[in-house]
């Protein structure tokens, strides 16, 4: 496609340079919204469903009423997948709380918008970060409780994880590990945290305060069908630098390996067997038709 990216906004496909919301979205002013990142890989739109499942479920925790149905959403994205000629593509789907007054009371907000952006994007930490892996830091910034602005629901508030990501830019290193507010190890600043012992795969659970990854739980399905065994439960900061391999799960990042955690090397300190066997499952599997929805 030669010529601007277009940007669906409420039902229209505008050109990027025209494509804006008003300075009284609550999305702006609040970050008061919901929001998914998703991939296009070779035509399929990876886990679309369960990523508008996602988007509902989060909808649904704060009363904010979608203004389109599921399918509707579905032939959105692909609509603008379709408009930009893109099959290979990082897709953004906004949902913001829409134009209010200056209160908070988000009954005074007439209609959410609904934002899909499409473009290309290599993984978030790099190419390189999946064959050599990343240097981390565990962050003083703990995850925000389950009790309070929990993970789970995928808000447009992401302060928490932006001030883990700016220790990490500070100390020099790819990204922070934080902590659950108990003190148990939770995920990364924008992608969940598995690690490896004795051959098995252990992540932690959503009580500890992360959002519950689609990568996460679709590495959790492939790990099985390697007969690799996989437990969700917390992990102490001990067991963290302590264990065999250490990789990182996202839309964004698809599998990182970890290699170093506050200056220690985890393992050997390069990528590990079984971060490299589930990255290579994974890329087999992920451009699969049945594994999303394909562009038609
Ligand atoms: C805080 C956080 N945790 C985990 C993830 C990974 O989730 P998913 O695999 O659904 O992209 C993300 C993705 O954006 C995230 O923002």
């Amino acid at each position: 496609m030669s010529g601007e990216q277009l940007i669906y906004i409420d039902g229209e496909l505008v050109p990027k340079s025209e494509a804006k919301i008003s300075v009284l979205d609550h999305g702006l002013l609040y970050g008061d919204g919901v929001f998914e990142g998703i991939r296009c890989y070779n035509g399929v739109v990876f886990k679309l469903k369960e990523h508008i499942d996602r988007l509902y479920r989060s909808a649904k925790v704060i009363k904010l009423e979608i203004p389109m149905t599921k399918e509707e959403i579905i032939r959105a994205v692909i609509e603008t997948l379709k408009a930009n000629g893109l099959k290979e593509a990082y897709i953004r789907l906004i949902v913001t709380r829409g134009i209010g007054d200056l209160g908070l009371d988000p009954r005074k907000c007439s209609r959410p918008s609904v934002i899909i952006i499409a473009e290309r994007l290599e993984p978030i930490l790099g190419k390189i970060a999946r064959e050599k892996g990343v240097k981390v830091i565990v962050s003083s910034v703990r995850r925000d409780p389950v009790y309070a602005t929990s993970h789970e629901v995928k808000s447009l508030n992401y302060l928490n994880s932006i001030l883990a990501k700016l220790e990490a830019i500070n100390a020099n290193v790819d990204d922070a590990i934080m902590l659950d507010s108990r003190g148990y190890v939770s995920e990364a600043s924008a992608a969940n945290l598995f690690i490896v012992k004795d051959q098995s795969l252990i992540t932690p659970p959503v009580t500890a305060g992360i959002l519950p990854g689609i990568t996460r739980a679709f590495v959790m399905e492939l790990a099985r069908s390697m007969n690799i065994p996989v437990f969700e439960r917390d992990i102490t900061l001990v067991e963290l630098l302590t264990s065999d391999e250490v990789f990182l799960t996202g839309t964004g990042a698809e599998i990182v390996p970890v290699v170093m955690i506050n200056g220690i090397k985890i393992g050997d300190g390069v990528p590990g067997k079984i971060t490299k066997l589930l990255i290579e499952e994974f890329d087999k599997r992920k451009t699969q038709p049945s594994e999303g929805v394909p562009i038609i």
